[in-house]
């Protein structure tokens, strides 16, 4: 885990994450949660959490973010931004960092609160995915 300056391209990230966050649909936990990532080629595609009354149903912002991405044919996932509007910290959930190692196991993580952000990476934060011989 990093607590450097942001580069302008991360921050630039996080800011769409941000804005991201204020589409999000979280009428149950109040949480707001919001993520922008980015490709190799450089595109770019955002998620926000959707919550359901079925609340197992609840899609996380960043697997929100990820299936836009391979939706669109895009699965050379390289940075994920994600951002939640509270003071306490909001590292991504088990679930997503599952999903995000599927493209990346070294996606680089950026995840920020009102107070700190942090850039790590998906070594760190999920050593020893799951995973199977993709056929
Ligand atoms: N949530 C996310 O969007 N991403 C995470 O990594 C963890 C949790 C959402 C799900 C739910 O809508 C709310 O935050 C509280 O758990």
């Amino acid at each position: 885990m990093e607590q450097r300056a942001l580069t302008s391209s991360e921050q630039e990230l996080l800011d769409l994450a941000k804005a991201a966050s204020l589409k999000a649909y979280a009428p149950y936990s109040g949480y707001k949660v919001g993520s922008a990532l980015r490709c190799e080629d450089g595109s770019v595609f955002l998620g926000a959490n959707i919550e359901n009354a079925s609340y197992s149903l609840t899609i996380c912002a960043e697997r929100n973010a990820i299936f836009r991405a391979v939706l669109e044919g895009h699965q050379d996932i390289r940075e994920i931004a994600i951002y939640v509007d509270v003071d306490q910290p909001f590292p991504p959930c088990g679930a997503c960092r599952q999903v995000m190692a599927e493209f990346n196991p070294k996606m680089k993580v950026i995840f920020a609160n009102r107070n700190e952000t942090i850039i790590s990476d998906l070594g760190a934060l999920l050593p020893g995915h799951f995973s199977l011989e993709k056929v």
